[in-house]
């Protein structure tokens, strides 16, 4: 993976609600990619997050692209609303969706980006039939539903394996990665071909200035300041 090109989307899970518009503009001018909002909603992960109108609000403050990670049980009723507030993209879960290709046929009528997640233990082969379809998959490197878990390992030569099944067969589709994510496992994500790499605690919860942090995995993966 062409280490210059791997891009950063801070997960606001981890910051600080009462400051949520200055640490996604300190994120901006620090050069994050994209903003990831996780959506939780009880029933698909044991943790309740954020809706709509946290979308609705950073649409205000953000050029950036906001996108939107649903682990909710029924995404499809809440993409009308999610658009409507400003969401530029949607990552929806493999599992529990017994409709994944009509769901993301719905996220693409929008006109929006459509990417397709899987928890640790769904195997890569799951993403055969649906991966021409999307401009993104998402591989799930803790469980999903909480912030600040370790990474597991074993994600790893997953990570790899779809990316062979993207360069076989859609390219231009990017590979991120969600969960545990720090100057010590963005390397490992990296190495096996992630090109998104989602990060909450290690760059809003660490103490650090959002820039500082930011900095840092950058330079564990190789990649210089900006
Ligand atoms: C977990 C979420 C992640 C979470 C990652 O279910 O999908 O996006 O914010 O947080 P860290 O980076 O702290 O593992
Ligand atoms: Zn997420």
């Amino acid at each position: 993976m062409d280490k210059a090109s791997v891009k950063l989307a801070p997960s606001i899970l981890a910051a600080d609600f009462a400051r949520l518009g200055e640490q996604v503009a300190e994120a901006e001018r620090a050069g994050a990619d994209r903003i990831h909002v996780d959506v939780m909603d009880g029933h698909f992960v044991h943790n309740i997050s954020m809706g709509a109108p946290i979308v609705h609000s950073l649409r205000r403050v953000t050029n950036l692209q906001l996108e939107i990670h649903m682990m909710i049980t029924d995404p499809d009723f809440f993409l009308d609303e999610f658009v409507k507030a400003g969401s530029d993209s949607f990552l929806v879960h493999w599992e529990g969706n017994n409709n994944l290709h009509r769901t993301v046929q719905r996220i693409k009528s929008l006109g929006k980006r459509a990417g397709v997640a899987i928890n640790p233990a769904t195997p890569a082969v799951a993403l055969e039939q649906i991966l021409p379809d999307v401009d993104q998959i998402l591989v799930m490197t803790v469980n999903p539903g909480f912030g600040h878990q370790r990474f597991i390992d074993s994600t790893v030569p997953k990570i790899r394996r779809v990316r062979h099944m993207i360069a076989a067969v859609k390219p231009e589709c990017e590979l991120e990665v969600d969960g545990g994510i720090d100057e010590a496992t963005a390397p490992l994500t990296v190495a096996a071909g992630a090109n998104v790499l989602v990060a909450g605690s290690s760059i809003f919860g660490n103490g650090l200035e959002v820039c500082c942090a930011m900095q840092r995995l950058r330079q564990a993966i190789g990649d210089g300041p900006r």
